[in-house]
């Protein structure tokens, strides 16, 4: 098994003559004014989640853009600022952006052309050729921000996602020594679906200037790969995964992410979530015998909504369960300046508003909504302490909740419902796998995963963890520095 403590000394080996460097669009942990005080938190995302305890063992400096209204406060001449601020492991270099740079890159072409053009959840896509150059002018400047950290030693450069597919390109026109790879988080769709984008030759040329390209599972490197052989007039070798374009190789390869397994067990096992899960009842101020519980960013990649008609459809077969069920859905408010998002909330509002009235007797509902933060302690205790967790993504990369559920079960009690079209249920075969969109299917998966017998439950609990024991996070970082190294 690979730990933090093995990560570090492959780091410390292979890694002693280069400088690590991380990008990505969003920040690990931001500072903001509360009140006259100054207050650092991690940010929330499925990246943030994985990278932040892998640059904790490697060290090295993240580039990311600022968002914290209080980040200029903290950083030095150079934008810099080390963290996390109870014991700084790794630097992190910030890049401000102006707010035409962020409309057009961040809410225009990342999240309303690229997010919905590789989910498929039914969304169209939508590009704007405004949107495109403010998407290629901050690519360029993270290049730029990252080409100043570079001095003698040789740079090991990770870039992130779908935010960053040209910043290869630049990095290597200035230091064409510079080993640069990017990690795609969501899905790559295949060729039939990405051809429709206006910018396909740029991305995909931009995206092979990287010397090693990781996509959590093989069929989007194939996805990927038959996109390069439709689009461009490039090499594909299928034996070895790899792409040759203009005389420069890129590997493509499959890195299923994943989690701190341990760090999740202990926290989830520790005093404080125990007190917690015992307060549950009070703290939710609910009545309810039964819970299932979802925690989501608000995304119609996400099926909330096709959930709560689940939800519903399990109520209606199965009458026995009313006045005694709850689905506890925890949701993260996000990308909110982007119309089909700030409606995607009044819908699930109002749609829960629906059912609840449907079933509501005495002081007794179905759906319980928060889309408050609620600290990190209450939600692993929720994890823990559900009968049913539910991830019903309609379309994911790999999907870390699923994982970080599994983690947080050390007493093997409930089980995970989890979408097959998650990158996740590849590897969690064991949990109640469901197509989100049926909605008779997801009842009866309820009922289900509910009436399991505690034995069958435990058993197909633990295998799951042995899984993510085994291919915890930091492995994922090791075999991804591993193949980088080689080249
Ligand atoms: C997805 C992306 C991540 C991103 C996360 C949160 O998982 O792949 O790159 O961090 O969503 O999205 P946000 O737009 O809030 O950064």
């Amino acid at each position: 098994m690979i730990t933090k403590d093995t990560l570090h000394k492959i780091i410390e080996e292979k890694l002693a003559d280069y400088k690590f460097i991380v990008v990505s669009n969003r920040q690990p942990y931001t500072f903001e004014y509360a009140g006259k005080k100054i207050k650092c938190s991690k940010t929330i995302g499925g990246l943030v989640t994985a990278l932040d305890p892998v640059m904790q063992a490697s060290g090295g400096t993240w580039v990311a853009v600022s968002s914290g209204d209080a980040d200029s406060e903290v950083v030095d001449k150079d934008d810099i600022v080390k963290i996390p601020p109870e014991k700084p492991t790794y630097e992190m270099k910030l890049i401000n952006l102006t707010k035409e740079e962020e409309s057009g890159y961040y809410y225009g072409y990342a999240n309303q052309a690229l997010w919905p053009l590789c989910h498929i959840a039914y969304r169209q896509p939508t590009f704007y050729a405004s949107d495109w150059e403010n998407y290629d002018k901050v690519n360029k400047k993270f290049a730029d921000g990252v080409i100043k950290l570079i001095d003698k030693e040789k740079p090991f450069i990770w870039l992130q996602d779908y935010h960053l597919t040209l910043s290869a390109k630049y990095i290597k026109k200035k230091n064409p020594d510079a080993i640069v790879s990017l990690f795609w988080h969501i899905p790559w769709p295949n060729p039939e679906v990405f051809r429709v984008c206006p910018q396909k030759k740029e991305i995909i040329e931009g995206l092979l200037s990287n010397d090693l390209l990781g996509f959590h599972i093989k069929y989007h490197c194939h996805n990927f790969l038959e996109t390069c052989e439709a689009e461009l007039e490039s090499k594909i070798d299928w034996e070895e995964s790899s792409v040759t374009y203009k005389g420069h190789k890129t590997l493509v390869r499959d890195f299923p992410i994943s989690v701190d397994f341990e760090a999740l067990s202990e926290m989830s096992a520790s005093p404080e979530v125990t007190k917690r899960i015992e307060n549950l009842p009070a703290e939710i101020d609910h009545p309810y015998d039964i819970m299932a519980f979802s925690v989501d960013r608000i995304d119609y990649t996400k099926g909330i909504l096709e959930k709560i008609r689940a939800v519903d459809r399990f109520l209606e077969k199965y009458p026995q369960y009313q006045g005694k069920f709850i689905f506890f859905q925890k949701g993260a408010l996000s990308r909110l300046h982007i119309k089909t998002y700030k409606n995607l909330i009044d819908e699930i509002q109002s749609l829960a508003e629906e059912v609840n009235w449907k079933y509501r007797s005495r002081s007794w509902y179905p759906i319980v909504l928060v889309n408050q933060k609620i600290d990190y302690s209450m939600q692993l205790a929720l994890c823990r302490a559900c009968e049913v967790c539910m991830v019903n993504s309609l379309h994911d990369g790999m999907n870390l909740v699923a994982k970080e559920v599994i983690s947080s079960k050390v007493d093997h009690k409930g089980m995970l419902i989890l979408s097959k079209f998650t990158g996740a249920a590849r590897e969690l075969k064991e949990a109640v796998l469901v197509n989100p969109y049926d909605i008779d299917n997801v009842a009866d998966a309820i009922k289900e995963a509910i009436e399991m017998s505690e034995k069958e439950k435990q058993e197909r609990i633990e295998k799951m963890r042995q899984n993510i024991k085994e291919n915890n996070i930091y492995k994922w970082a090791a075999k991804f520095i591993g193949e980088l190294i080689k080249i």
